[in-house]
């Protein structure tokens, strides 16, 4: 993360300070014309190696940044074992992917391009893809002024891209900013989100993304070596099973839920969470005011989000 976004949300969280969630900005300096070469690539399938898949077919805004499929296929129908995230506001997360091991949205950028079982690519193949095409190749110098397109340009300007994928304005922000009320029941819900503790884990700018946290802290469940948690990086016991939180903006829209999409209702998803990291059983009233003020999360989609 940056030091001039570190220092966006540092102003917006004191601003907010009685509150343990602050709004989204309602943009983030960024470079529009970088943005706007990063935004072609985002949608184009040239970056995968036979032409099929794009940025796009795994985070498509029309589902609010994922694909809504348990985990995501790639290039000739293979299957990953892990949910995909939403694009949207992961500009906030203090890093990138489920276990972190990207330390911002630049060096993630590359990660699906190389990786076998989603577009295939060498980033070198793909820089040179791009060198060869003469609309790209254009795009590409006029910016950075030399006529090789390198890795780390594809990266750089899909990463200035994502910086406008952020949804300002939901009901939430709104209200955070004195200008709409929540309903009782919502107010309800944000209250049971607070004093729960659904809140220790998910809270900040983007309601999570800001920590790792263990996925079944209170009752444990089952680890799997097929997935990518903190212990696939560390190989730390202690690790198993730990993940960043993810965040709840725009949470409504983005089933299947957790990181191997296991859960297909955000009714179930509050189940399993109080039950697991909280060690409480919620009564359905609870869960639907939970549910309720969760909508409330849901912001604009960035006219940047449309081809
Ligand atoms: C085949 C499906 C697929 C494609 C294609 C794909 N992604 Fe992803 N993306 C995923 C999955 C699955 C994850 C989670 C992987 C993990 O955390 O181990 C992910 C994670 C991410 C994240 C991290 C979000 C977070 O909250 O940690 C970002 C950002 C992202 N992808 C952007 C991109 C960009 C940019 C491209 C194109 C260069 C791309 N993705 C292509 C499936 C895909
Ligand atoms: C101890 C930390 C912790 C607490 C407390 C906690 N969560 Fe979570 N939450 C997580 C982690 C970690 C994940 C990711 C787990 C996974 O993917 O297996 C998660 C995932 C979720 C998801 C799914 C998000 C997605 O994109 O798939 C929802 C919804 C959610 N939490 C809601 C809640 C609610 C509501 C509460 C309170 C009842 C709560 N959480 C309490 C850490 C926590």
């Amino acid at each position: 993360m940056n030091v001039l976004l570190m220092i966006i949300i540092l102003v917006s969280t004191l601003l907010y300070a009685q509150e343990p969630i602050s709004p989204i900005p309602q943009s983030i300096p960024h470079d529009s014309a970088k943005a706007a070469l990063g935004k072609k690539l985002f949608f184009d399938p040239i970056l995968s190696r036979d032409y099929t898949i794009s940025c796009a077919s795994c985070h498509d805004f029309s589902k609010g940044g994922t694909d809504a499929q348990n985990v995501s296929t790639g290039i000739r129908q293979q299957k990953g074992s892990m949910n995909a995230p939403t694009v949207l506001n992961a500009v906030f997360n203090f890093n990138q992917f489920w276990n972190g091991r990207a330390k911002n949205l630049t060096e993630q950028a590359l990660g699906p391009i190389h990786n076998p079982v989603e577009m295939g690519l060498s980033p070198k193949e793909a820089a040179l893809r791009l060198q060869s095409d003469a609309a790209y190749s254009h795009s590409f110098s006029k910016i950075t002024r030399r006529s090789t397109v390198t890795p780390d340009d594809i990266a750089e300007m899909i990463a200035e891209y994502e910086k406008t994928l952020i949804t300002p304005n939901g009901k939430f922000d709104r209200y955070l900013k004195g200008k709409a009320a929540l309903t009782p029941n919502e107010a309800k819900g944000y209250l049971l989100f607070k004093t729960l503790g659904c809140i220790s884990c998910h809270n900040g700018v983007n309601v999570g993304g800001n920590s790792y946290q263990k996925m079944g802290a209170i009752v444990p469940i089952k680890h799997s070596t097929r997935i990518d948690d903190r212990f696939a990086l560390t190989g730390r016991e202690q690790d198993k099973n730990v993940f960043k939180v993810p965040t709840l903006r725009n949470i409504t829209l983005t089933a299947p839920y957790f990181h191997d999409g296991s859960t297909a209702t955000l009714e179930d998803a509050i189940t399993k969470m109080s039950y697991h990291n909280l060690g409480v059983k919620l009564t359905p009233a609870e869960i639907d005011s939970l549910i309720a003020f969760l909508n409330t999360l849901t912001g604009e989609i960035p006219a940047q989000a449309y081809p």
